[in-house]
């Protein structure tokens, strides 16, 4: 297995190295590429990701990513957007579960995963930007949304046998098509389904999280309920994130590079640390992912967190004691 290396900039560079050191101790056959890809090679070279990235990252199998700066540029194309879109990672598989004493501001249990669209919708790149008006094109193609529709029954298979389509065809006529795509491939997969509106979705994600397992949705309506998700969940330190395609994938936290822990030695590697599990699942590694699961809830159990979680635990700190745990 070779997996390319992206710390990307700010607490990615702190986050990676922590969940590499995870990694490691499974003494697993991995060669790791490490690849400087973000703001400071912007800064430094004038390009955030180039061609020969591109090509170094499709000679892998899968990418380890931290997280990019987004540079003060305004013809800066998103360093993700594009890697999604080059590597055909058409699924974002972004799992809520609140691990164990994580204090929540909901009071009940819940375990959902949201399946976000990932090349196509506002995000599919065709704009354009006049004097007086701007416009952004939602492209939602028959092949994109049967195969996030497939992607999110495959889920529901295993779990409740049951998706939740979350759209705005009441307004929005690509979301009538979404919706109705994604229906006909519940029909046809034997899963059950259910809709929601996303405004009403993003108000009862809070009150009632308990009531959702597999929750599919189109690009934008998927990128903002994930960070809602992440807010029940314990915060963006905790949430890791798959991107799949038929032939790649990249794991990544769904946190930013947040400049202003940045270098303190600080940020939760958790989440970091919970996107090697995913990893890990996806190579089939499953005994390995389960342990890293175990050594997270109990490390939390011990009260071995950083200052986002109340503690004053460093960066490295909880990597350790994970890494320590792994294994056992
Ligand atoms: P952010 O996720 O970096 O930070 C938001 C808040 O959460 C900050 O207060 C930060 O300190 C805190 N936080 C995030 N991760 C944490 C962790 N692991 N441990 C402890 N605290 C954590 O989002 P923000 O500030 O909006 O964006 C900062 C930069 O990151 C921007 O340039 C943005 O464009 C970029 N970004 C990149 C992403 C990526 O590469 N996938 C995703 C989101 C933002
Ligand atoms: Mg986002």
């Amino acid at each position: 297995m070779k997996i390319a290396i992206v710390p990307g900039d700010g607490i990615g560079k702190e986050v990676i190295p922590a969940a590499l050191s995870v990694l490691d101790a499974f003494g697993l056959d991995i060669e790791k590429i490490p690849l400087e890809i973000g703001y400071g090679k912007w800064k430094r070279t004038g390009s955030a990701l180039t061609d020969d990235d591109i090509n170094l990252i499709k000679d892998c199998d899968c990418v380890l990513f931290g997280a990019i700066t987004t540079p003060p540029d305004p013809n800066y194309r998103s360093v993700l957007v594009r890697l999604r879109k080059e590597l055909d990672l058409y699924a974002n598989i972004r799992p809520f579960s609140p691990l164990k004493t994580v204090k929540l501001p909901c009071a009940k249990k819940f375990d959902f995963v949201i399946v976000r669209e990932n090349t196509e919708g506002m995000y599919s790149g065709v704009e354009e930007l006049h004097e007086d008006a701007a416009y952004t094109t939602r492209v939602l193609t028959r092949k994109g949304c049967e195969r996030i529709a497939e992607r999110a029954c495959a889920l529901a298979k295993p779990r409740k046998k049951n998706i939740t389509v979350v759209h705005k065809a009441n307004v929005l006529k690509s979301d009538s098509f979404f919706r109705d795509v994604c229906t006909g491939v519940a029909k046809r997969n034997g899963i059950s389904y259910n809709e929601m509106l996303v405004d009403a979705m993003a108000y009862d994600l809070i009150l009632r999280p308990e009531k959702y397992d597999v929750i599919v949705t189109t690009n934008l309506f998927g990128d903002i309920l994930s960070d809602e998700a992440a807010a029940i969940a314990g915060g963006l330190g905790l949430c890791p994130s798959a991107n799949v395609g038929d032939r790649y994938a990249l794991f990544e936290p769904i946190h930013g590079s947040a400049p202003d822990i940045a270098g303190k030695g600080i940020a939760n590697p958790i989440a970091a640390i919970l996107s090697v599990r995913m990893m890990l699942e996806w190579m089939g590694e499953m005994e390995s992912a389960k342990s890293i699961s175990r050594a997270v809830d109990n490390v939390l159990q011990q009260g071995i967190v950083t200052p986002d979680m109340g503690g004053s635990y460093s960066t490295v700190d909880v990597s350790d004691a994970i890494a320590k745990m792994v294994n056992r």
